[in-house]
């Protein structure tokens, strides 16, 4: 990894979200501030606490949820042995962090936008709904699995209103897909921007209704990744012939570097 980027940050808290619900694992990381100068919502870290040692050799991307004078938050959920070192975490150790890297979404400060989040897709949008100028022009749909209260919702009921989907039975995609249709179908008019970021149907489903409708959209895609910073190729994602750059259209590009913000239109899902 580039040593460039990377700083060790104090933890300051971990607090876990929705424990109520035994099946998931959410947590809250709040980490000493880093010293950087600027960062864009949309952006991640790459994460490496010391209790990975020599058994998982690479960091693990996190969104920045957010980032004020004081600390750095990111979200995370248990899903395998990374990120359960990080449930482990105590408050006062060090971890090495790498960041901010990559691209993050655009902030158009009087266009009707859009935010479209699916499970922990909601993490840069924390951040994003902060940072914007004129959160009025601002709308979101989240769509979720887990009890409402496992994510970090409450900043962004602050500033927004927020509509959830909640999905139990197999009806309720039905009804996600048909809001997002909905909903990207009215931006149209507007010249408006759609935000999403979540997993990867769910991103294949914006994709195509923003193409559709011929809305402006960007994705922010959570391929796997290995190093963060482009030099291990672990983490290409394809793109079409409206990539900007002639040498990499209709071919693959790094999501690390490139993305993980993509425009629907210049990628193939
Ligand atoms: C740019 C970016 C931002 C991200 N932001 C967040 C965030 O803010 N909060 C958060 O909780 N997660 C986020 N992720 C996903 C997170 O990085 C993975 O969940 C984590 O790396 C898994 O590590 P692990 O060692 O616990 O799991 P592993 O033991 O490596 O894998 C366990 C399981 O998780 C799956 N998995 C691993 N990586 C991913 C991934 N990227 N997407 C979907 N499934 C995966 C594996 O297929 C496997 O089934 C982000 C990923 C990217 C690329
Ligand atoms: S994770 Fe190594 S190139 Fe992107």
């Amino acid at each position: 990894m580039d040593n460039q980027h990377s700083t060790r940050l104090k933890v300051l808290d971990l607090v876990p979200f929705g424990q109520a619900d035994p099946l998931h694992h959410f947590y809250a990381l709040r980490l000493a501030r880093p010293a950087w100068t600027q960062w864009e919502p949309g952006q991640f870290i790459m994460i490496r606490p010391d209790s990975f040692g020599l058994e998982i050799p690479w960091g693990r991307p996190l969104g920045i949820c957010q980032l004020n004078q004081r600390h750095l938050i990111c979200f995370f959920q248990v899903v395998g042995r990374g990120t359960q070192k990080l449930a482990e975490l105590k408050i006062g150790e060090e971890v090495t962090v790498w960041g901010p890297l990559g691209h993050g979404f655009n902030i158009e400060d009087d266009t009707q936008t859009l935010l479209l989040a699916g499970g922990m897709g909601i993490v840069p949008f924390v951040g994003y709904v902060y940072s914007h100028p004129k959160p009025w022009n601002l709308t979101m749909l989240f769509g979720h699995r887990a009890p409402l209260d496992c994510y970090p919702v409450d900043t962004i009921k602050e500033r927004i209103a927020l509509d959830t989907l909640r999905e139990t039975v197999p009806g309720d995609l039905d009804n996600l897909i048909f809001n997002l249709e909905e909903r990207i179908h009215d931006l149209a008019d507007q010249n408006g921007l759609v935000l999403a970021c979540g997993p990867r149907p769910f991103l294949k489903t914006v994709q195509n209704f923003a193409l559709k409708f011929n809305v402006r959209a960007q994705l922010s895609l959570e391929n796997r990744m290995a190093c963060g910073v482009g030099a291990c190729l672990g983490c290409v994602t394809q793109t079409t012939e409206k990539w900007p750059e002639a040498e990499h259209a209709d071919s693959y590009v790094q999501v690390c570097t490139k993305g993980p913000v993509f425009w629907a239109h210049q990628i193939t899902l």
